[in-house]
């Protein structure tokens, strides 16, 4: 990566904010991290890195000479040319976006004669920009260039996204700003798209509605698989070789989660609803992403019927695999759905931290012991390590050897093969209600 030396400063020492960080640094620019919080900055500079993301610790390690941190705006002031926002931006009640951090760190900054640019990182609802810039203008600090630069980092590939991304996005009010925050990027060969900043607002979030979209969309189009007999994996599959629909993002499963795609879709919903339009296909994305972490418990019943005093297993809690995140994991609204129909609930996950579940919600150490004695399993999260997960000495340990499938993740010949009852998502022709028995699809034995 070719070597270029502006001081940057990264204010929130989160998940953006880190991963930004480190990649900068191995880019070859001096890094100066902020953050409020006392123990976080003490722990980075220990060594110690507060959040998990693969290849992080090591990236931060490798740069820590071009790194600093610090809880003193001016150390970030006094120094850096670039003033990265990465501050949380979580939902409100309302399904706004929570700006606060964002106007604490534009009220901390000095006074200052530095041209700097302030770049915003975190998601924000488009018009922000123009917000920030009259909060600079009533401060005197009008002289400050401002940047709109989302990120499109997903967790687990953090790094992997912001070396290779698809695209690099900056929206300014002064093309100058934008060419001096794209020219950071030296080294990373992605288009640069370079626009307006209420545009690059809406970019972000349009991308991660419209994928939230793809998701909705496919879970929908599995659902009228089951009814239907179609095999949604096939489905999928025939219509992403079309170059104008594409293969990602059309995963059928229980629902989308996460600390960006929930957030950033009713965030959506919300501006346009704030800006006089009402967003009927956010909607029901929101409300088809909702029923489809439900309609789980439907499969239970047809198998188990009443879910009183069943015990039910669910394996994986994460959002997603490869990271320790629950944001919004759809594992919570099950576990809440199954303890309120008085099931008992088993639960295991290989990172998630175990006082982040439900109360009431048993975690165990490991797969084998959270299916012991259990009515059913629910891969919720598809984990690699469940992969196996239909072998001998699980059939043993459950009470009835059945595995709901919600990510689609195993192969169902030989889950049956394995003798378990097994259902997934909108591939009804590989269902089977009884262990071992052949799949519905087939006709009785005569
Ligand atoms: C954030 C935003 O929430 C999200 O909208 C955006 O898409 C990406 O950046 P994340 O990095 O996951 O997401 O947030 P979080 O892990 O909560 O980190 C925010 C950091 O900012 C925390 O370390 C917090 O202590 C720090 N912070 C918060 C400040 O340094 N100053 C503040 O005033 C408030
Ligand atoms: C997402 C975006 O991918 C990233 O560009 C943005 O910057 C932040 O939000 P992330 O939230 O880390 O990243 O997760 P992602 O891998 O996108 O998955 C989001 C959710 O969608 C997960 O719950 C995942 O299980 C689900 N998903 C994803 C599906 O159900 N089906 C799919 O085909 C893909």
């Amino acid at each position: 990566m070719s070597q270029s030396n502006e001081t940057i400063g990264i204010i929130g020492a989160g998940w953006v904010g880190l991963v930004t960080a480190a990649c900068f640094a191995e880019l070859g620019h001096r890094v100066i991290v902020l953050d409020v919080v006392p123990e976080r900055i003490e722990q980075l500079k220990a060594g110690n890195v507060p959040i998990y993301e693969p290849g992080l610790t090591e990236l931060l390690e490798r740069n820590k000479e071009r790194m600093s941190y610090t809880l003193e705006i001016k150390d970030v002031t006094d120094e850096a040319d670039f003033y990265f926002i990465c501050v949380g931006t979580p939902p409100t009640y309302s399904g706004d976006a929570d700006l606060s951090a964002v106007w604490a760190v534009i009220d901390s900054l000095p006074p200052l004669e530095r041209r700097a640019v302030v770049v915003m990182k975190s998601t924000v609802p488009a018009g922000t920009g123009e917000k920030v810039r009259a909060a600079l203008q009533a401060r005197g600090l009008d002289h400050l260039g401002y940047a709109s630069n989302p990120e499109f980092l997903a967790e687990g590939r953090a790094i992997e996204d912001f070396v290779h991304p698809d695209r690099i996005v900056v929206g300014s009010f002064e093309p100058s700003d934008s060419e001096r925050v794209g020219a950071l990027y030296a080294g990373i060969d992605a288009p640069i798209v370079y626009c307006d900043v209420a545009s690059a607002e809406m970019i972000k979030l349009a991308s991660n509605a419209f994928l939230a979209t793809r998701i909705s969309f496919i879970n929908e189009i599995a659902n009228v698989c089951e009814l239907t007999g179609a095999d949604v994996e096939q489905v999928a599959k025939g219509m992403g070789l079309d170059r104008r629909v594409g293969p990602h993002f059309l995963h059928a499963g229980i629902g989308y989660g996460g600390s960006c795609f929930p957030k950033d879709v009713t965030a959506l919903k919300q501006l346009a609803g704030n800006s006089g339009y009402h967003f009927q296909l956010l909607s029901s994305v929101i409300e088809v992403n909702e029923l489809q972490k439900r309609r789980v418990i439907g499969k239970l019943e047809k198998h188990l019927g009443s879910l009183a005093g069943k015990t039910v297993a669910i394996l994986g809690l994460t959002f997603k695999p490869d990271t320790n995140d629950m944001r919004e994991a759809a594992s919570i609204v099950l576990g809440s759905r199954l303890l309120a129909e008085g099931a008992e609930v088993r639960a295991w996950d290989p990172l998630a931290g175990r006082d982040s579940y439900l109360r009431g919600a048993n975690i165990c150490d490991s797969v084998l012991d959270a299916v012991t004695g259990a009515d059913a399993a629910i891969i919720v999260t598809e984990w690699k390590e469940l992969r196996e997960l239909a072998s001998e000495q699980v059939r043993g340990a459950m009470r009835h050897p059945l595995i709901i499938d919600g990510r689609n993740l195993l192969d169902p010949d030989q889950v049956r093969a394995a003798g378990f009852a097994y259902d997934c998502i909108g591939r009804p022709g590989h269902c089977n209600h009884t262990p071992g028995k052949a799949t519905s699809s087939e006709p009785p034995a005569e």
